[in-house]
Order: C-alpha cells, then sequence, then structure tokens
C-alpha cells in the first residue's frame, strides 16, 4: 500500500464530474454509469472494483471516446483531463491525445492486437501516429520498448505475430504500445485476469515499476482486491453503474462502510454465526433495464438494509475527510441503533 500525502494538494490530471453514459437499447437510452464523479491526481493509481456488470468497463471507454457509436454516448457531465474537456472533442482532437497522451489496455490481448500483423509492425503503428520518425528509429524503438516490458529476445519477437505468443508474452506487448509514447494516464482494464497467477505478479510488478519511473497515473480496474492492495493508492468501488464509496486503499481496508464493500472483502459474517464467512455476494448485479427506479440500488442484495433504502436514493457522501459513501446508514448525523461503522 503506498498512500502518498504529498498527493493530496495537487490538482487533478483526470477529473469526472457527473458523468452519465447511457446505451440504446430498443430505443430506450439506459444508464450503464451513473453520475459519476472523481478525481485522478498525476502519479497516483486508483483502484476500480466492483463486480462484473458494475460500469468499470464503461466508465473507461468513455473516458477514451470508444463508446460503441450509434449505440453508446455520453449523456451528460464532463471529462475533464490536463484542464481539456474531452467529452467535446471532435474524433481528431481526441487522436492526438489517445494512444499518446492516454492509452488503455484491455482485459483480452489477443482481441486488442491484430493477428495478421507482426508485433513490430504494431509497436511502428503506434509510434507513427504520435511522433515523426524514420522506419529505422521506430523498429529500434519498438525493440527498445519490448526491451522494457521484460522481453528477453525482442529482436526476434519484433518479427512475430500474436499467436506465436503466450499470453503473458501478448499482455507485455500490449503494455508496450500503450506506454509507448509515455502517456501520462493509463487505464488498465483487469489487466491480468486472462492470466494464470505467476505471470499475473509480473505484470503488475512491471506495471508499477513503469508508473514510477514514468511518473504516469493509472486507474487500475480490477475485481482482485488483493491486487489493490498491492498497487493502489486510491479506491472507487462501483455497484450498479453508481460509486458507492470511494477512499484511500489502508480506509478501505481497515474501515469499509458500504455494506457493498465489505462483502467485497468478505467481512460481514452470515446471519448464522456458525456459518462460514461469505465468498460470493447474493444476488446478482441488476441489468440496465432492470435497475430498481427508487431507493439504494443494492438494497434488494443488502444484509443491512432498511425499508426506506427501497425508497430515498443515497448520494455520494464525504462521511469522514476523505471518505465517501452512499449508503443511507451514513445520512444521518444521529448514530443509528444497532449499526456500526
Ligand atoms: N454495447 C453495449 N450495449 C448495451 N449494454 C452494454 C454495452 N456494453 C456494456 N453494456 C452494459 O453496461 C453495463 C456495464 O457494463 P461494463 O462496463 O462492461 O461492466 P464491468 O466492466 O463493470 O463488468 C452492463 O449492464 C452491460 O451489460
Ligand atoms: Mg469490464
Amino acid at each position: 500500500m503506498s498512500t502518498n500525502k504529498s498527493l493530496l494538494k495537487e490538482a487533478p490530471l483526470l477529473e469526472l464530474k457527473n458523468l452519465e453514459t447511457a446505451f440504446d437499447i430498443d430505443g430506450t437510452y439506459y444508464n450503464a454509469v451513473d453520475h459519476v464523479s472523481f478525481k485522478v491526481k498525476p502519479r497516483q493509481i486508483v483502484g476500480v472494483v466492483g463486480e462484473s456488470g458494475c460500469g468499470k468497463s464503461v466508465m473507461s471507454l468513455s473516458i477514451m471516446q470508444l463508446l460503441p457509436k450509434g449505440i453508446g454516448k455520453i449523456k451528460s457531465g464532463e471529462i475533464i483531463f490536463d484542464g481539456l474537456n474531452l467529452e467535446k472533442m471532435s474524433e481528431s482532437q481526441i487522436n492526438k491525445i489517445r494512444g499518446k497522451d492516454i492509452s488503455m489496455i484491455f482485459q483480452e490481448p489477443m482481441t486488442s492486437l491484430n493477428p495478421v500483423f507482426s508485433i513490430g509492425y504494431q509497436l511502428q503503428e503506434v509510434l507513427f501516429n504520435h511522433m515523426k520518425i524514420s522506419k529505422q528509429e521506430a523498429r529500434q524503438k519498438s525493440i527498445a520498448l519490448l526491451k522494457s516490458v521484460g522481453i528477453s529476445r525482442p529482436e526476434k519477437l519484433v518479427d512475430e505475430y500474436p499467436h506465436q505468443l503466450s499470453g503473458g508474452m501478448r499482455q507485455r506487448v500490449m503494455i508496450a504500445m500503450a506506454i509507448a509514447c509515455q502517456p501520462r494516464l493509463l487505464i488498465a482494464d483487469e489487466p491480468t485476469t486472462a492470466l494464470d497467477v505467476t505471470v499475473q505478479a509480473q505484470i503488475l510488478e512491471l506495471l508499477k515499476d513503469i508508473q514510477e519511473v514514468n511518473d504516469m497515473s493509472i486507474i487500475l480496474i480490477t475485481h482482485d482486491l488483493g491486487v489493490v492492495a498491492e498497487m493502489c493508492d486510491e479506491v472507487i468501488v462501483m455497484y450498479a453503474g453508481k460509486i458507492v464509496e470511494r477512499t484511500d486503499v489502508d480506509t478501505l481496508f481497515y474501515n469499509p462502510k458500504h455494506p457493498y464493500t465489505s462483502l467485497l472483502l468478505g467481512a460481514i459474517p452470515k446471519m448464522d454465526e456458525k456459518e462460514e464467512r461469505l465468498t460470493s455476494i447474493q444476488g446478482i448485479v441488476p441489468s440496465l433495464t432492470n435497475m430498481p427506479k427508487t431507493g439504494c440500488r443494492f438494497a434488494n442484495r443488502c444484509p443491512k438494509a432498511r425499508p426506506e433504502c427501497q425508497k430515498i436514493t443515497p448520494l455520494l457522501k464525504e462521511v469522514e475527510q476523505g471518505h465517501e459513501v452512499a449508503c443511507l446508514l451514513y445520512e444521518t448525523s444521529k448514530p443509528i441503533e444497532g449499526v456500526v461503522g
């Protein structure tokens, strides 16, 4: 855990303000990201956690302006990167930033690497997009980049094709492509989920090294809280398109407040004390067309829900300095009977 107190006063590199991203399903737009606001400071690693279907990838694609055209759109809100409103940019303006100042690595590298082009060709394409360099220089730079992500025979690998590489090697190539132009922000969407544990640890270590050397900020999306503990400064917990808790990594682990966070941490015992602690949360994340119209979206799965939780929508509020929670249990200034932090 690496909470850095000196980060506290710095201006954010990225700020999301009330972001609403929606998908057209049978002629109606449904919010997959619902009024999400947070900041990422320079050199900060912000973890985003939450079960599958909670809007983590859609939020990332919104920042990258890579939502599927004609289906997904930013309905309202702002995405401010280094003072610039990304959501207002034209395609040519965003193209200058994407892949250069902000880049993204995806969960499944096979879908983002083109099978018909060599690794070297694909790396050089990224470089040519943003730098004026010769073919010779691009090849040399590609080899150096592959070396920097721990690939041991980069001169040979530049001429190989994605299918010739293992999953871990492909993910290293993806990281090389993502950092080719030294971005200030890297969005890593479940970058190690498809990998086995040993390779996962190596890739995370690599990301952390690169982050330190390049002074980069990272938004690290993962469903693995162990990864969060290892890597992140701050954590955002998302549920059904909303942020339900945001705080520094130590506080999240030692003083989680939202019942959803506690359940993700496996910290709430079942009603019957003799039973084992929960390993998964009962029920499922509602689909976009099935979101509860009123109240807290987690209420029907929440072991601490009270009748009003179905009716009143909780807002994300700062309950302690630097600790935001969206839960009715914390909306009153009076202590609630029977509820412990
Ligand atoms: N192209 C799409 N069309 C319609 N709904 C989508 C699309 N992409 C994602 N969604 C929906 O948006 C919600 C959030 O998805 P996603 O961001 O992928 O979740 P996560 O990354 O947290 O697992 C889900 O309900 C998902 O089904
Ligand atoms: Mg996802």
